[in-house]
């Protein structure tokens, strides 16, 4: 499926018909320089890409669609707060949310960055209270532990974030999440606090998603079950949100609520008062370095030229991939325990925003935009899910992820998983011919006839390309580069594929369409012309039949 709009697309399928007769093999046997001439170092992250079925020719006509599709002329439209984000005539400013320099934009009247600049006081002013064990429960207790209760852009950035900084945490403090309706999730956390010492945090930009809102509610009648009383409610709660009346009709008090703005995606609002719970559990130093990781990252988008520019490499890989190779799943490699949580955020940052098939004209499109994102930690991947990458029948491009020092200090483990992510990017590029298995397989001992019949299941094709994006340790700085990186790689595809990332209109009719069943779900019975496909309205009366039993 071509980008046929763009001049450059018939250019680079001749660099396909080309390059696809040519393995990774030989483009490094041909070019001793090849691994520095295809890697860069970015603010706080090294980024091999050599092992990927490019050359200079091909990269340069890939800068050549970043060009043709006005690239730069986006980036600084972004920056500026425009309206890119069409379908919501909103800005996408989640940038302006870590530049402590500021700028200039102004919107809806509003400067943004006074207004920002603002809200950290408060946040930051709410959090010393908390350290300084001045914010108390209903029975005088400090409070010692947060539970955050959102979902999506209103979890998964503050999970990954907890997570991912363990080692810098505060001790004596404890950060939980609660996202699902599966009573299962807040059950299991409600199960392990103390109810004298818990503050509960709403994170909900609109105030109204089903999920939190029941989470929310729930989890305030449990604090009364536990023996707090209606006007002990208020030291208890507090809410992010850009509804800040609602969250005040809630119950909770104004100046509990940290508001956050329409110009800020859910998926991009970890640096926003949404990212309250890091504060809570890191402390400030730890959350304004994450905001300056970002930031430098952001000054490296908007500065360094396309071919050096780490987002636009990777963004440009990936569509090499995916529109000309046919590739229709990235995986996200962390070899790296602490961020094993970051190919779930990344799923939701990068399928929320390009999983779309409507260009920014509202004319359908005709090739394949956002990519399948998956992914999990190594090694444990090795003996899961690595045997499709390197003998299944789909190409799937992959991102190592990996730190040059651990936290921790075991024996040679941290000498052993760098080697094994290095080795795992080397077999998929260089594979195992027929040849080499069955030579193999004879100097191990086997008789012809049996290396010569096993030897087909042992070749792995190979030329499977991947990066390695390397951090010199996993910390605050190079955690806020590393998401601003893929948050910037997203949007010069959108760009790309001329698609507006920053609306999510696929998740609605979900949401409609589950009232009219609960209310199903709570009558007697299905009305005789529901009007329901008989799956649908069969699963509603095994579900009866359930409850009635
Ligand atoms: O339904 C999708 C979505 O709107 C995401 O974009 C968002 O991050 C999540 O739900 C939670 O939304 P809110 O922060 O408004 O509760």
């Amino acid at each position: 499926m071509t980008l046929q709009q763009y001049k450059t697309d018939s250019v680079l399928r001749q660099h396909l018909d080309r390059i696809q007769h040519q393995s990774m093999r030989e483009l490094f046997t041909s070019d001793a320089t090849r691994f520095d001439q295809f890697s860069v170092q970015g603010p706080e992250i090294f980024l091999d890409y050599s092992k990927n079925r490019i050359d200079r020719g091909i990269l340069n006509s890939l800068i050549d669609l970043a060009d043709e599709a006005g690239l730069s002329h986006a980036i600084e439209q972004m920056f500026a707060g425009q309206a890119i984000n069409t379908t919501e005539d909103r800005p996408a400013l989640h940038v302006a949310l870590r530049n402590s320099v500021g700028n200039d934009v102004v919107v809806n009247e509003v400067e943004v960055t006074r207004e920002v600049n603002r809200v950290q006081q408060q946040m930051f002013a709410f959090a010393e209270e908390i350290h300084r064990g001045k914010q108390l429960g209903y029975s005088g207790q400090p409070i010692d532990t947060l539970v955050s209760i959102g979902i999506g852009g209103s979890y998964l950035g503050p999970l990954l974030v907890n997570r991912a900084l363990a080692p810098f945490r505060i001790a004596g403090l404890e950060t939980h999440f609660v996202a699902n309706i599966d009573p299962t999730d807040l059950t299991r956390v409600l199960d392990r606090i103390d109810p004298e010492t818990t503050l509960f945090l709403v994170q909900s930009k609109s105030f109204r998603t089903q999920e939190t809102l029941e989470n929310a509610n729930a989890a305030k009648q449990w604090l009364l079950n536990q023996g707090a009383k209606e006007s002990d409610i208020s030291k208890h709660f507090a809410a992010v949100s850009a509804n800040v009346p609602a969250a005040v009709a809630f119950g909770i008090s104004a100046e509990r609520v940290f508001p956050m703005w329409d110009w800020v995606g859910g998926r991009y609002s970890l640096w926003s008062a949404i990212g309250l719970p890091i504060l809570f559990q890191f402390g400030r130093e730890v959350f304004e370095a994450l905001l300056l990781g970002a930031h430098k990252m952001d000054r490296h988008f908007q500065t360094t030229h396309f071919d050096q520019n780490l987002p636009v490499l990777l963004a440009l890989i990936g569509i090499w991939y995916h529109n000309y190779f046919g590739a229709s799943t990235h995986a996200v490699l962390p070899y790296e325990q602490y961020l094993e949580h970051l190919p779930a955020y990344l799923q939701q940052l990068d399928m929320e925003s390009n999983g779309k098939s409507v260009s920014r004209n509202g004319s359908a499109i005709q090739y394949q935009t956002g990519p399948v994102i998956w992914g999990g930690i190594g090694c444990n991947g090795q003996h899961a899910y690595h045997q499709l990458l390197h003998q299944g029948s789909q190409m799937v491009p992959v991102d190592f992820i990996v730190s040059l020092t651990s936290h921790h200090n075991i024996a040679n483990h941290h000498t052993h998983l760098f080697a094994n992510c290095l080795a795992q990017s080397q077999a998929l590029m260089n594979g195992k011919s027929r040849e080499e298995a069955y030579q193999e397989l004879i100097g191990g001992g086997m008789t012809d006839q049996h290396a010569a019949s096993l030897a087909p299941h042992k070749v792995i094709a190979g030329n499977k390309p991947s990066n390695t994006l390397v951090l010199d340790k996993l910390c605050p700085q190079s955690l806020g580069s590393l998401i601003a990186l893929y948050e910037h790689k997203v949007f010069v595809q959108g760009i790309i594929w001329n698609i507006n990332s920053f609306d999510q209109w696929g998740v609605e009719l979900g949401k409609t369409l589950e009232q009219g069943i609960y209310q199903n779900l709570g009558t007697e019975s299905v009305p005789q012309q529901s009007g329901l496909d008989s799956s649908t309205e069969g699963l509603i009366k095994k579900y009866w039949q359930s409850i009635r039993n």
